[in-house]
């Protein structure tokens, strides 16, 4: 190796290293936001104010020292102010710690757009499945959904809830007119929810279109548990129900104005046997409408930070959910536009809008970007 190649790659090892301790100060951050986000810790100082230890013991039922490690390491990574610090060690337990109230809404309020405590228990789903993981890897096998827990299927309600009740009925459905119109048309039109989760899209259309009703079908079942009572804490069950059903299973009847699946179609190992079952649930005139993550049209590396993020959910979870079943298409979250339209081709949509099919795909764009700004998480979801 030449001195310039040399410089190079000592160059690069230093980036790296640089970028690999930067991620594991976000990785013990991330774990400590899972332990005030699980133990009501956040909750406890949004709803009672600045606390000592003690005082934030008392009142979330922890033991005192470890909440008193754990403000410490809140103050000091910045995420809680201080307001003594003074180094002296009797006075640790006086010190007073308070959630800044900008905070308060990304890690203690579910309903706010830019709520993110639920991104440690991501994370920290996925390390309970590792050795799982690596097994995958060996095998080519996968890892099934449920096997990622209460965490990952709570968190991914987490995620969603909000935007889904904010901006699907307000603002994305709007946007696609025939749905839209026939959503407020008589008689009461009837929507599918395929693989809804823990319910809140079904929820979303019902409240914004007041005569729909919705059928959700998902296979999990603690997730079909959570959305019942989800619809019926929000006053919407007498017209939202849910049922326990794989959409690739044979034997479907029923014929709905519109069948939705949001992020859900990448995960599965039969794309096109969904499609297909979904086009069969349409009736004459409806539509399909898929809601996936918003990958780029084509791999380029390095990559963007939402590629980066798709890419690492797609190793370490979309994928080997995917592979949990053979055979697979074996799709991961990088779902290309082109792979969409190929599953729905082979699936017998036809490829112009507008044509006289019954059934169309209409593919919209993802859930969530990378961004703290909701108007611009909308915006990731225009129609192409
Ligand atoms: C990533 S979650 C998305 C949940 C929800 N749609 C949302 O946006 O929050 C994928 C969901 O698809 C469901 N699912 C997986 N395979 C399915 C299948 N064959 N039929 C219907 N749903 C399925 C899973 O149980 C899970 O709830």
């Amino acid at each position: 190796m030449d001195a310039a190649a040399g410089a190079d790659a000592a160059g690069r090892r230093d980036v790296l290293v640089g970028r690999l301790i930067g991620a594991v100060l976000g990785a013990v951050d991330l774990f400590n936001v899972y332990l005030g986000d699980r133990l009501g810790l956040y909750r406890a100082l949004a709803e009672g104010g600045p606390a000592t230890p003690a005082e934030l013991a008392g009142r979330a039922g922890v033991h005192e020292r470890y909440a008193r490690e754990w403000l410490e390491q809140q103050a000091v990574t910045g995420v809680l102010d201080v307001d003594d610090v003074d180094d002296v060690d009797e006075q640790a337990a006086r010190r007073r710690y308070t959630l800044p109230t900008g905070h308060a809404e990304v890690l203690a309020d579910p309903d706010s757009v830019h709520y993110l405590g639920y991104m440690s228990r991501l994370v920290a789903s996925v390390g309970q499945v590792t050795p799982r993981l690596v097994e995958a890897f060996r095998s080519g096998g996968g890892v099934g959904w449920a096997e990622f827990g209460a965490d990952m299927r709570e968190a991914q309600a987490a995620q969603n809830r909000p935007i889904f009740l904010a901006l699907l009925g307000a603002e994305w459905l709007p946007q696609i007119p025939d749905v839209h119109a026939r959503l407020r048309a008589q008689p009461a039109p009837q929507v599918a929810d395929v693989g809804c989760g823990a319910g809140w899209s079904s929820i979303a259309v019902a409240q914004a279109y007041p005569t729909v009703r919705v059928d959700g079908f998902d296979p999990d079942e603690a997730s079909i548990a959570t959305a019942r009572a989800n619809a019926a804490d929000h006053g919407v069950a007498d017209r939202v129900c849910f049922h326990v059903r794989d959409i690739t299973e044979p034997g479907w009847t029923g014929r709905y104005d519109l069948v939705a699946a949001f992020e859900m179609l990448h995960d599965l190992p039969r794309p096109v046997e969904a499609l297909r079952a979904m086009r069969g649930l349409c009736a004459d005139g409806g539509t399909v409408l898929i809601v996936d993550e918003r990958v780029e049209d084509q791999f380029t590396a390095p990559g963007g930070e939402l590629e980066r993020l798709f890419y690492g959910f797609s190793t370490l979870c979309c994928l080997p959910t995917g592979m949990a079943e053979q055979p697979s298409a074996a799709t991961g979250t990088v779902m290309r536009p082109a792979t969409l339209r190929s599953y729905a081709l082979a699936a017998d949509f036809r490829r112009r809008r507008g044509s006289a099919d019954r059934a169309r795909p209409v593919p919209l764009l993802p859930p969530q970007a990378l961004t703290s700004d909701p108007r611009r998480r909308a915006d990731a979801l225009q129609s192409r």
